[in-house]
């Protein structure tokens, strides 16, 4: 969280920093500012709120500079004001630093550097870092070492620009836990947080490791280590296409992202399925098979949609692979004493791959000789360097806070890998070959229910005043219930629960009067008479029942008051198809409701903070 863009080149630097904040803003929107040096001087500018706010106080005459920085805050550590925005200067303004991620030994500094002299403006955290920085570089130190004694002594995470105007075409940055790269264009470069921000201009980045410092000037740059001993860093070139990260005239990144799912889903599956064989090629999982043969535990771990997703991997795993799977919080994860050996193989499944807690989960793991994979979308991201190997979702760039198409890669992509680990064990050919086909069938399946969203923006008018929604489901769709409910809360702010359909008659049911809407996620599978059964429940009682349901089911169709019919696949693939109408329902809801959907209040996209 909080995104960091810094530029040194020819151009003027302030248009380029706005614009490259504005594809970090999905990183925090708490407050936004820039700091470009000029004339032998730093001129900062900060707003509360969104970049917006900020260029509007900026107005038609931009301030001068070629080299600066810029910041858009996700606050941790004091309130999400203007003193509190980044960058935060130094006692005499010779420099100016933004920062992501938390400086733990913060309070300790503070009272020490305040001490010898230092004033202090904010209430941050990061402005500890900015005034010991200050102390080596007034003191001679050229920024670079400075800013490698201050990072010495602060604990805790960080990705960090500075701009000095004693090197005023200079930019130094420094990565431990947040993401940070550097991007190469002619005679000009930037660092940023990721490369959304840069991709306007350039598509050579290089990607900071932990315990890196970068010094960048238009012409050079160097990538160091703690030490200052230079480091050879490979360049990554993007093939990422403009087009895909901005909004193509839909309304909104989320509605774009939803609509796009076939395409996604499509570009998870590419070149993977074996139809012959009845299993999946997946060339980056770096395990052979008589490891993966080895293997006789899985642990999934993730935080969010993304652990939702995960949900249903377990039930995959253990039904065609027959693999003991559990899935586990991140957060929880690290901190307890997992019991995960050389026969373990822990997978985390991040869109992002930073995600703080997912990442110390999977180091924690390999501590501990787990083998570990990742199922990453954003390629080249932490999570997708640390593991030992993984699969790509190839979704594409997911912009808009709330995940939806990385969710249904995810799923496709659980399904792959349990091909995969399920056709080395207890999965025949024949089964096999039937997932292959049925997931080959899938992105057109996707693309049926997605043209039904006029259907479900009609649903929505209907749920506007709602207070509380319950969402009810069953095996693979009980995760579907938990995603659904997530959705809603999270950008439209009704509150919503996700259960299994069954605990409903352990607390829930208290709840269900005839205000109270309950959405089944319903389809014909396994356990759908069961489900039935739960919607009696509820009808008995007065409840509003809508239900996500199988194409042609006549049963539920005269039970519930409203449904949504999706077509019929295997019961594995089914939250692919289930969980689009409820994308789309929480969507039409926040915008009705005047919610900003690509950017919930108090979400933020990457989650690099514990
Ligand atoms: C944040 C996002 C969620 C996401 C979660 C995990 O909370 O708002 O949409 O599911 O982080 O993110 P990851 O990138 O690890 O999947």
């Amino acid at each position: 969280m909080c995104g960091i863009v810094g530029y040194t080149g020819g151009r003027q630097a302030a248009p380029l920093l706005l614009d490259g904040l504005k594809r970090l803003e999905y990183r925090g929107y708490d407050s936004a500012g820039l700091a470009l040096v000029a004339d032998g001087r730093i001129e900062v500018h900060k707003a509360a709120g969104k970049i917006d706010k900020l260029e509007k106080d900026l107005g038609t005459t931009l301030p001068a500079g070629r080299t600066g920085i810029a910041h858009t805050r996700w606050a941790t550590h004091g309130a999400p004001n203007t003193v509190n925005a980044h960058p935060h200067t130094d006692c005499g303004g010779t420099l100016a630093l933004a920062h992501n991620g938390i400086i733990e030994n913060a309070g300790v500094l503070r009272t020490a550097l305040t001490k010898r002299g230092h004033t202090f403006r904010s209430e941050t955290d990061t402005e500890v870092l900015t005034h010991l920085i200050e102390e080596l570089h007034l003191k001679g130190r050229s920024l670079v070492e400075a800013v490698a004694g201050g990072l010495a002594q602060v604990e805790g995470t960080y990705g960090i620009a500075v701009v000095s105007t004693r090197e005023p075409d200079t930019i130094v940055a420094a990565r431990l836990g947040s993401p940070l790269l550097v991007a190469i264009g002619n005679r000009e470069n930037f660092v940023a947080s990721d490369a959304s921000a840069v991709l306007a201009h350039t598509r050579s980045v290089v990607y900071l490791d932990d315990g890196e410092i970068a010094v960048v000037r238009p012409d050079e740059y160097h990538i160091l280590d703690l030490g200052a001993v230079e480091k050879e860093k490979a360049v990554t070139h993007l093939d990422w296409d403009l087009a895909t990260i901005e909004r193509g005239g839909f309304a909104h990144f989320m509605l774009k992202e939803i609509m796009e799912q076939a395409e996604s889903i499509r570009n998870t599956l590419r070149g993977r399925l074996l139809e012959e064989e009845g299993t999946a090629k997946l060339g980056g999982l770096n395990l052979a098979d008589e490891a993966l043969l080895q293997v006789d535990r899985i642990v999934i771990t993730a935080c969010g949609t993304s652990w939702h997703a995960g949900l249903i991997g377990e039930y995959m795993m253990e039904e065609l692979a027959r693999i003991p799977t559990e899935v586990e919080y991140a957060s929880e994860f690290r901190y307890r004493n997992p019991i995960v050996d050389d026969r373990t193989l822990v997978i985390g499944i991040s869109q992002s791959g930073e995600t703080a807690d997912t990442l110390a989960a999977l180091r924690e793991a390999k501590r501990r000789g787990a083998r570990t994979l990742g199922l990453v979308n954003v390629v080249g991201s932490t999570i997708a360097r640390e593991v030992e190997g993984g699969i790509y979702l190839h979704a594409g760039p997911e912009i808009g806070v709330a995940s939806t198409k990385a969710f249904t890669s995810q799923i496709a992509a659980l399904a792959l890998l349990t091909l995969k680990i399920g056709r080395l064990r207890a999965l025949s050919i024949l089964q096999g070959r039937e997932v292959v086909r049925a997931l080959a069938r899938l992105p057109d399946l996707v693309q049926r229910v997605l043209d039904k969203a006029p259907e479900v923006e009609g649903l929505a008018e209907r749920l506007l005043r709602a207070t509380n929604v319950l969402y009810l489901g069953r095996g693979y769709n009980f995760p579907v219930a938990l995603e659904g409910a997530l959705k809603l809360k999270e950008i439209s702010y009704i509150h919503a629960e996700g259960y299994p359909a069954a605990e409903m008659k352990h607390g829930p049911i208290a709840l269900i009067d005839d205000l109270m809407p309950v959405l089944f996620v319903a389809p014909k599978d396994a356990v759908y008479q069961k489900i039935v059964s739960n919607v009696e429940e509820v009808k008995a009682r007065g409840g509003r029942v809508i239900a996500v349901v199988t194409e042609g089911d006549t049963g539920l169709a005269a039970l519930a008051d409203q449904r949504i019919e999706v077509p019929e696949t295997l019961d594995l693939l089914t939250p692919i198809l289930t969980v689009l109408p409820l994308q789309l329902l929480a969507y039409y809801i926040a915008v009705r409701r005047g919610c900003n959907v690509d950017q919930p209040r108090n979400l933020a996209k990457s989650v690099t903070v514990e």
